[in-house]
Formats: structure tokens, C-alpha cells, sequence
């Protein structure tokens, strides 16, 4: 990024991303990287979007950005904020939203925005997120599921990553650290492919793709960690004993 804004930084309108990546499974930003960009931004007028429509009332009730300190210019929300129903929303600094209709020349607007059902149930889990103590329980489960998975995933000697921020994980079938897309690329589709599979047939539904975070609810329970945990635990044994005869 500072090469790049080195040589067109002046051309550069806005910088958009995911504050913690959960579109190529969970990956954190490296350390600094988030406040390297917040600065070298600043220092060109560029705009900095967070895109926290995963991590929004996720990973704080601040979402990645109180998390990690760093205030971007403009953040985009969702999921979360709508309860499971659909919605979007975007905020910023009043001088970039002032550009907005009514008080600004940009008219933004849709046939179900602000929609009273989607605005209710979002209320109703943004009120929920606000019980003292929510997210340090989300927390703690965060931490239930990335060790469960390891102590599993360790019993066989299928390679594996696991990456976890609060309630964002993904385990990545690949035995090398996980920081980027590149790397997150090493990862061994098909046998994602074979667990996936294999956690649907015992009643666990996880994304379809190697390169989708899951996220833990705070409705999980114990119970169904356990039932995740042993899920994981068949397949790695099965795979490793499969791998030892090939
Ligand atoms: C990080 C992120 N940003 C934006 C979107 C798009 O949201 P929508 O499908 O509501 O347009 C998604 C969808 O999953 C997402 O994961």
C-alpha cells in the first residue's frame, strides 16, 4: 500500500476493506496494518471505508474498529444490524455524509429502506447485544470453539490453521500460517470439500466454502460445541487414516 501510494496516491478516492477478512476466511490484519493505512490515507486525503458488515456488533459492540482503535472515515454495515433480516447502512464523518440527501446533492434511497420489519427485528438484536456482559460471553465462546477445534484437529495429522477473532473463525486445511489471500489460497479445497460434507451428514451446517468465516452465535450452546467437536474429531481420524493408506 505505501508503494502504491507512492507512486498514484494522488489518484486514490477511497480505500475500501474488511477490517478483519471473513470473505476469504477469517483473516486478522497483520499488526499495524490498519493504523499504516489509516495514516498513509490521512496523509493523501483518501478515504477510508471499513467494510464491517461481518464484523459490525461483532467483534465489539464498536464492531473492527474499536476493537483495533482505528477510525476510518466511512463504515459500511449489515447482518447484524438487521437482525437476520435484510438490510444495509452506511455512516461517516458529517462532512462526507453531509453530501447526502436532504442536506447533500447525493440522493440515496430504495424501495425497502428503512423498512419498519427489518428496522424491528435489527432493534431487538441490537438491544440484545447491549446486555451487560454480551460480548465477553461471545468472547469466551470464540475461544471454546478455536480450542475445541484444535484439541480435535490435533488428533489427526490432517495439516490445519485456525483462525479466530472473537466470533469469526475458519479453520483453513492448510498447515502453514494464515495472513493473506495468497496464503489462504494454500489450503486444500478438497478436503475442505470432504469435511463439510461429512459435518452436514452429522447435523453441522457450515459454509459451503473454504473461504467463508463462520461466525459462533451467542444461541450456541455447549451441547452443540460437544456435538461439533466429535463431528470434527470422526473426520480427522477418518482422514488421516485414509491419507496413511494412500
Ligand atoms: C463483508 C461483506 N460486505 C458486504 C457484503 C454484501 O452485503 P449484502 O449481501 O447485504 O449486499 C457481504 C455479504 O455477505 C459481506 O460479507
Amino acid at each position: 500500500m505505501r508503494t502504491l501510494f507512492e507512486e498514484r496516491g494522488e489518484e486514490i478516492a477511497a480505500v475500501i476493506l474488511e477490517p478483519v477478512c471473513g470473505n476469504m476466511g477469517c483473516v486478522p490484519p497483520a499488526e499495524g496494518y490498519l493504523e499504516g493505512l489509516r495514516e498513509i490515507t490521512q496523509r493523501y486525503g483518501t478515504v477510508l471505508i471499513f467494510d464491517e458488515v461481518m464484523t459490525g456488533f461483532r467483534l465489539a459492540r464498536g464492531g473492527a474498529q474499536e476493537r483495533y482503535g482505528v477510525v476510518p472515515d466511512m463504515t459500511c454495515l449489515g447482518k447484524i444490524i438487521g437482525g437476520g433480516l435484510p438490510v444495509g447502512a452506511f455512516g461517516g464523518k458529517r462532512e462526507i455524509m453531509e453530501q447526502v440527501a436532504p442536506s447533500g446533492p447525493i440522493y440515496q434511497a430504495g424501495t425497502l429502506s428503512g423498512n419498519p420489519l427489518a428496522m424491528t427485528a435489527g432493534l431487538a438484536t441490537l438491544r440484545a447485544t447491549s446486555e451487560p456482559g454480551f460480548y465477553e460471553r461471545l468472547e469466551e465462546l470464540g475461544e471454546r470453539w478455536r480450542r475445541g477445534m484444535q484439541e480435535v484437529a490435533g488428533e489427526g495429522d490432517v495439516p490445519f490453521t485456525i483462525n479466530q477473532v472473537g466470533s469469526m473463525a475458519s479453520i483453513f486445511f492448510t498447515g502453514g500460517a494464515v495472513t493473506n489471500f495468497d496464503s489462504a489460497a494454500r489450503s486444500d479445497t478438497k478436503a475442505f470439500k470432504d469435511f463439510f460434507w461429512h459435518m452436514l451428514r452429522c447435523g453441522i451446517y457450515l459454509a459451503p466454502s473454504q473461504y467463508e468465516a463462520g461466525f459462533i452465535s451467542s444461541a450456541h450452546s455447549e451441547e452443540d460445541f460437544e456435538k461439533t467437536f466429535e463431528a470434527a474429531r470422526e473426520w480427522f481420524v477418518k482422514a488421516s487414516a485414509e491419507a496413511g493408506r494412500s
